[in-house]
């Protein structure tokens, strides 16, 4: 059954000649190189970013469909060192980008919300959660965003998201 719920807000970016950043870590690499190859046919600019634990996967495919791809491993010193924020934060430094997108691990989208935020940028996340009933039914897959009356709001990763601007989410503190 699928795909559930929404993708991407791409609607600014069917014109050509966007400066794009594009970020995945771990198993979130594998949406991203879609969306990179897409773009990538609309002549954008576009950096990526990837950070694995270990070794990478789809590097080689995400390499032909950007202008500059960054390779990050957590242990293996072959590739940067470290994880994505890093590497992030420099590229927000150097440059300036019409739309940021990322997905991968809440740990990882929290701490790039915040530094994009933090720095005026605009960050799509594409959220990862686990799924139950996929037609909005059980609530398994709800997320925080800014909203309501309250000043926040459950929402449904399988109907509203599971993609959502970076000022939107309230992500749980570890
Ligand atoms: S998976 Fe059941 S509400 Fe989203």
């Amino acid at each position: 059954m699928g795909p559930l719920g929404n993708g991407f807000d791409l609607e600014a970016y069917e014109n050509e000649g966007k400066r794009l950043l594009v970020v995945g870590g771990g198993i979130g690499v594998a949406p991203i190189k879609g969306l990179v190859e897409a773009l990538s046919n609309s002549n954008h600019e576009i950096d990526v970013i990837i950070g694995f634990r270990d070794l990478p996967y789809l590097d080689n495919e995400l390499k032909k469909h950007s202008q500059n791809l960054i390779v990050v491993s957590e242990n293996d010193a072959s590739y940067v060192l470290g994880y994505v924020t890093q590497p992030f934060e420099s590229a927000l430094k150097s440059r300036a980008y019409d739309m940021i997108f990322a997905c991968g691990p809440d740990i990882m989208l929290n701490k790039l919300a915040a530094i994009a935020n933090g720095s005026g940028n605009k960050i799509q996340l594409l959220m990862e959660e686990k799924m139950a009933c996929g037609i909005g039914a059980c609530l398994v897959c709800t997320c925080k965003t800014r909203e309501g009356d309250f000043g926040f709001k459950h929402v449904r990763m399988c109907k509203e998201g599971p993609v959502f601007y970076g000022s939107e989410v309230i992500f749980d503190e570890a």
